[in-house]
């Protein structure tokens, strides 16, 4: 079932950068009231400040439109943002978190669970703590803030909840072990939680993008646990997160479930040949060097 960001209260994780930056942004131009969440604060501010610009320029433009009589004089499209930073890899400030942003405005009406880290290291390199970090961060996370979040969209049978997983989540991938394992992760509960609640009027949907122009390979970690502090390829030359951004939500609106966001060809040949090709698959991406 379609429906608009105009007037919804979004609950966006991973929001001081990166996909997450633009789903606000975006989002603020759609006319949605934001809560903006990541560690860092001057970041978060700096997306707040870009929501109210986005905000802005779309009631200019909406207003232009209409006749001089019939604009209304300080209508708002309310993407008002309330930033609430902490720490996702910490149980006690998640649900602390998720309390909070229930209160804000009273209810969450669209989770957007964005927030992710990744790693660059063969798992024989990877500390137990650095897996558990990275399964912490993209998955536990995930399914703790659903929990505190679902009772509330439940009362009201309505709400949408979106977890941006990755193609990652759709195939393996060298030095990627903790990563790739936790968005499968992801897409297994999340396509399992929609069919508990088929019919409850609680839109799911998996987001899987390609290769996004964001600072996820430089925020990735290193076995140790160290970032990994260098633009891959794939990245640099990677989608443009605006687009991605606009795509998700134009996609999500029209109630779609899942909802692949990868518009290069070697993202998804590389979906495809792993479902269908395994062996050719692993031969081909090993030989490349990995993703
Ligand atoms: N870029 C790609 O190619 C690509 C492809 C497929 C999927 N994705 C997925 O897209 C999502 C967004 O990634 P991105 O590409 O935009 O990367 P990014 O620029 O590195 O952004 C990651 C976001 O996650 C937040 N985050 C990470 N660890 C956190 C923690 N412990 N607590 C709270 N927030 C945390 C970061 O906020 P702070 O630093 O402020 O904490 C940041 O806002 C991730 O789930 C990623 O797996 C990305």
């Amino acid at each position: 079932m379609s429906w608009s960001l105009s007037g919804k209260v979004v609950w966006i994780t991973g929001a001081s950068s990166g996909i997450g930056r633009s789903l606000a942004v975006e989002a603020a131009r759609r006319g949605a009231w934001l809560i903006l969440s990541g560690r860092n604060v001057p970041a978060l501010e700096e997306t707040a400040a870009l929501c109210e610009r986005a905000r802005l320029a779309s009631e200019n433009q909406q207003n232009a439109q209409k006749d001089e009589q019939e604009a209304s004089p300080g209508a708002r499209n309310h993407a008002a943002c309330t930033l609430l930073p902490f720490d996702l890899a910490d149980p006690e400030a998640r649900l602390e978190a998720a309390q909070k942003a229930l209160t804000i405005h009273g209810r969450i009406d669209v989770l957007m669970l964005n927030a992710g880290v990744s790693q660059r290291a063969k798992f024989v390199e990877t500390s137990a703590d650095v897996f558990n970090l990275i399964m912490e961060t993209n998955f536990f996370a995930a399914v703790d803030i659903v929990r505190a979040v679902l009772p509330q969209m439940c009362s009201h049978s309505s709400g949408v909840i979106a977890c941006v997983s990755s193609v990652a989540g759709l195939m393996g991938a060298p030095w990627r072990t903790a990563y790739s394992a936790s968005k499968h992760a992801q897409a297994g509960f999340f396509s399992s939680l929609r069919t508990e609640l088929y019919g409850s009027g609680i839109q799911i949907s998996i987001v899987y993008p390609g290769f996004v122009r964001t600072a996820i390979s430089e925020n990735a970690l290193a076995g140790d646990g160290t970032r990994h502090g260098k633009l891959d390829p794939l990245q640099k030359f990677g989608q443009n997160p605006e687009v991605t951004a606009r795509t998700i939500w134009d996609k999500l609106e029209t109630g779609k479930l899942d909802i692949k966001v990868a518009f290069e060809l070697k993202a998804r040949l590389g979906v495809f040949l792993s479902r269908y090709f395994p062996a050719l698959f692993v031969r081909s991406i090993s030989r490349h060097g990995g993703l």
